[in-house]
């Protein structure tokens, strides 16, 4: 019965195959195999192309399409694990009934696309997306008559984008999250009557905005975020059978008043602002008649937002106002779709009203406001992300929050909360990834209540008065990879209970004593600071082989930069990379912040020699360990750490000459060896010149330059000493480092943001660039110094390509 019905099938199947198609042309089976002949394949995907040969009717091949008299008329490829070149002389062109073409999701990242495509007038659906194609765009695209959807987004793609007027049957357009540039004139895509949907984002396209864009009859989606369009957008009037529902115009530098017509848009569902400089006093009302309004996003203008009058029960479900000049709440009271509130970064003081818990709002933003109460309220339970950070916040945590059920992530550092820590914020397991008190007045002790089933990521309780103990049941957190304790008063052993994932530990400036000694160790720490405390014992207690966090990783570790104009320009050599969605297409992201590594052992009573294993730690960036007792010469395998930027072994007791090796650190910036018993000459080498004597004084034994004689040299090599205000005792700001690292601390709301808007990504990387700058101000300006140059050439190529 079964195999009857299945046979049944199988008949109806060849039957309509072969019906629908013709049986294939000798020729355009022998262009299908000149085809293959062209492309690698990976043999382990499998609709790979790989299976075909020379018998058969290619018509049946299960990704061939065929016309009735047996012509090739559409080819699916994607996600065909191809990888090769297309060249001008390619058979594809050849194929010329070719109406459909897919060619997504491939590896084509050496290949440009030819400009032959009008070659295949009958093209129709042409889709090549995430295929890691370069080079110029392809211009003859325009002159296909027939095409009715165009797919090109999120290759590496560069030139301008030509203008399709003559392409009327165009439906959809996707171009983003390539290199484009250029202008978009008042004939793109003019007379474009089918078109609905235009997809521009992420390139570097300038110039205003063409108004006809938002007029166009059929227009649905447009989305023109993250580039670099200027001006303003004039008043227009909107036909009503407008049917634009998604508008993202957002990371930009749109200016002006933001244009009326927006709220007349009978059919608006995401209406995204942000990032842009739209000035002015904005009325929240105005989006009262938009009944279908489901987001908008106005943060980070220049905008004043006036929310008087703001009664809506309306559909709103993600609302951002960051930075709007908000000094009143908005009354939200009746929006209870709002899943998303954004409010951070404004003048909103007094309490925080409790109508605002019991909406259904599951990520919630009030930081950096003037806050003060947390009145008591009942709590639904679909709150995830609470950020109440930088605010003026008293009195103790208060334990309603702890019926927060789904509670992912609750920040409410830098506030003034005294009290102690609410055993019932970590006994449940409420929070489950991020909790942040940082910087409050806590008291009492970590309650030792983590409960089996803990799931934390980041636990920073650093900068209270804590005393006590680090809990023994932290090490139920099997996935814990930050814990910052620091600046408390907890006396206690080193937490050797601690998970192995643990990537960042801080301990520094309590009271922790004993050694090191620990049965095991950390494979990903990157970051170890326990300085300040009473710690002894020999270093060598510490396993330092087995800290491969801090050792290079071969071979290739590529830092993505703020002035990466776009976080796709880059090719697919990058390793640590992250896979994300966006809009459906699928983008690879590199780790975004260096492995930064640091090992901070200063202000202890640690003695004997450093461990010559020192030297595999290759990743380290700063290495302290200053105000110890440490004896014994200066091991030469420091040497090794080529990376290595700050190296503080100050007040120590250290013997012997300065090894040669040290001088060939190209990167280190700051040094100090001063405060110990070193003896023979400083050795030469250009690094080692652009150091005061203060790196060396204190030494009795020691000479030559720039020890002798040296402070009136006017040879001085290296930075002149205006810019050099040499960080000393400086503690890393950890929030950035935390934020850096937000992808892997599962920070993933802030992450994605991050690295999808380029405003906020831009004004990030000066963040932390400032900060490492700071640490690292010699290497900082050797990368300005990089930046300027291949700036220069970019504009020189960005020049020379444009009078081609
Ligand atoms: C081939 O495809 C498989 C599965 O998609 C993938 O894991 C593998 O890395 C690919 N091989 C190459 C050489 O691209
Ligand atoms: C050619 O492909 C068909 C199926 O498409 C298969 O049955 C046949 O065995 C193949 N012939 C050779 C020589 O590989
Ligand atoms: C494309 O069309 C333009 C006019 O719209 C024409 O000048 C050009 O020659 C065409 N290119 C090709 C390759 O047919
Ligand atoms: C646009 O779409 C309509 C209806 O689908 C169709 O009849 C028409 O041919 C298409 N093309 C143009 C240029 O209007
Ligand atoms: C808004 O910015 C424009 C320039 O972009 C300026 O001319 C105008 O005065 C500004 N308006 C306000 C209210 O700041
Ligand atoms: C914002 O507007 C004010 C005046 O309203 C102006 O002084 C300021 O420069 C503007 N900021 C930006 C970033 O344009
Ligand atoms: C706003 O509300 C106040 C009173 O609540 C009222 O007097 C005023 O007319 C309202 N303004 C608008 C524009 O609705
Ligand atoms: C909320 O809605 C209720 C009934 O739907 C209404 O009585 C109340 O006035 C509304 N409140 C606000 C602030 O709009
Ligand atoms: C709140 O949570 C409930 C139950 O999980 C869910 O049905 C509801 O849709 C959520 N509300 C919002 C606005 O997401
Ligand atoms: C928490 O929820 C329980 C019921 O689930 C309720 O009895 C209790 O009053 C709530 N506590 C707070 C502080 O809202
Ligand atoms: C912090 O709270 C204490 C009382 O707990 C109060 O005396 C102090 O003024 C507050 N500080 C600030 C800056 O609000
Ligand atoms: C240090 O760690 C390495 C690698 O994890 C391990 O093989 C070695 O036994 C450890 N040494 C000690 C003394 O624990």
């Amino acid at each position: 019965m079964a195999v009857s019905s299945l046979l049944r099938l199988l008949f109806f199947f060849v039957f309509f195959v072969i019906f629908v198609d013709g049986q294939c042309l000798d020729d355009q089976k022998k262009l299908l195999l000149d085809l293959r002949s062209e492309f690698k394949f990976n043999s382990s995907v499998p609709h790979s192309i790989v299976n075909w040969n020379e018998t058969g009717d290619c018509c049946e091949w299960n990704i061939v399409g065929c016309d009735d008299s047996g012509h090739v008329t559409s080819l699916d490829l994607n996600s065909g694990g191809i990888s090769g070149i297309i060249g001008e002389s390619s058979a594809l062109f050849r194929l010329t009934y070719l109406s459909r073409l897919g060619l997504s999701r491939n590896d084509f990242t050496t290949s440009e696309i030819p400009n032959q495509f009008h070659r295949l007038p009958n093209l129709a659906y042409l889709r090549m997306s995430s295929s890691g194609f370069m080079g110029p765009f392809p211009s003859t695209l325009a002159n296909l008559t027939e095409l009715v959807e165009l797919a090109l987004s999120g290759n590496f793609l560069t030139g301008s984008i030509p203008s399709f007027h003559n392409c009327k049957n165009l439906e959809s357009i996707g171009l983003s999250y390539n290199n484009l540039m250029g202008t978009l004139s008042h004939l793109h895509f003019q007379g474009l009557r089918n078109l609905s949907r235009l997809d521009l984002s992420g390139n570097s396209l300038s110039g205003t905005i063409p108004q006809h864009l938002f007029v166009l009859p059929s227009i649905d989606m447009l989305d023109l975020s993250n580039n670099q369009f200027s001006g303003q957008i004039k008043q227009i009037s909107i036909v009503d059978h407008s049917n634009l529902g998604w508008l993202d115009l957002s990371g930009n530098r749109i200016g002006g008043p933001i244009p009326n017509f927006f709220f007349q848009l009978p059919n608006i569902f995401n209406l995204w602002l942000s990032d842009n400089l739209f000035n002015g006093t904005f009325k929240l009302n105005k989006i009262r008649s938009l009944t279908r309004l489901s987001s908008l996003t106005l943060s980070n203008n220049n905008l004043s937002v006036d929310t008087n009058n703001m009664s809506s029960s309306s559909y709103i479900n993600v609302l951002h106002m960051s930075s709007c000049n908000l000094h009143d709440f908005p009354n939200l009271r009746n929006a209870s779709y709002m899943s998303s509130l954004d409010l951070s970064n404004n003048r909103l003081r007094g309490d925080i009203p409790s109508w605002i818990w019991e909406t259904e709002i599951s990520y919630l933003d009030l930081s950096f406001n003037l806050l003060k109460g947390l009145k008591k309220a009942l709590i639904s339970p679909n709150f995830s992300v609470v950020l109440l950070a930088n605010n003026r916040l008293t009195g103790a945590i208060p334990t309603f929050i702890c019926n927060a059920s789904l509670l992912g992530v609750l920040d409410l550092s830098f506030n003034n909360l005294s009290g102690s820590i609410p055993p019932c914020l970590i006994n449940k397991g409420i929070v489950s990834q991020v909790l942040n008190l940082r910087g409050n007045k806590i008291s009492g002790v970590i309650p030792d209540q983590f409960s089996s089933k803990c799931d934390l990521q980041t636990f920073d309780v650093s900068n209270n008065n804590l005393g006590g103990k680090v809990p023994m049941s932290l090490s139920n957190c099997k996935n814990l990879l930050v814990m910052n304790v620091g600046n408390n008063n907890l006396n206690d052993i080193f937490p050797c209970m601690l998970s192995l994932s643990l990537r960042i530990l801080v301990l520094r400036s309590n009271r922790f004593q004993g050694d090191l000694r620990c049965s095991k160790s950390w494979p990903n720490l990157q970051i170890l600071d326990i300085s300040s405390n009473d710690f002894s014992g020999r270093l060598n207690f510490l396993n330092l082989s087995s800290l491969r966090g801090m050792m290079l990783q071969s071979p290739i570790r590529v830092r993505l930069k703020r002035s990466d104009s776009n976080f796709l320009g880059a090719n697919s050599v990058y390793r640590n990379e992250v896979t994300l969605t966006v809009k459906g297409i699928e983008v690879k992201l590199v780790k975004i912040w260096p492995d930064f590594t640091s090992i901070d052992l200063s202000s202890n009573r640690f003695r004997g020699e450093i461990p010559d294993a020192i030297g595999d730690l290759t990743s380290l960036y700063l290495l302290n360990l200053s105000h110890n007792s440490l004896t014994d010469a200066i091991p030469r395998s420091l040497g090794a750490l080529t990376e290595l930027g700050s190296l503080d072994l100050s007040a120590n007791k250290l013997t012997g000459r300065i090894p040669e090796e040290l001088a060939k650190l190209t990167f280190l910036s700051v040094l100090n060896l001063s405060y110990n018993h070193l003896s023979g000459l400083i050795p030469t080498g250009s690094q080692f010149q652009t150091f005061s004597a203060d790196s060396f004084e204190g030494n009795a034994g020691l000479s030559g330059f720039p020890l002798n004689g040296s402070f009136n040299n006017p040879h001085r090599f290296g930075p002149s000493p205006s810019d050099d205000s040499e960080p000393k005792d400086e503690e890393i700001e950890w929030g950035y480092v935390f934020a850096a690292l937000g992808y892997v601390v599962g920070f993933g709301s802030i992450a994605w943001t991050l690295l999808c808007h380029r405003r906020l990504r831009e004004r990030y990387f000066e963040k932390i660039e400032e900060v490492a700058d700071k640490i690292f101000y010699e290497r900082g300006r050797r990368r300005r110094h990089e930046r300027r140059v291949r700036r220069r050439e970019e504009r020189r190529n960005g020049l020379r390509r444009h009078h081609h």
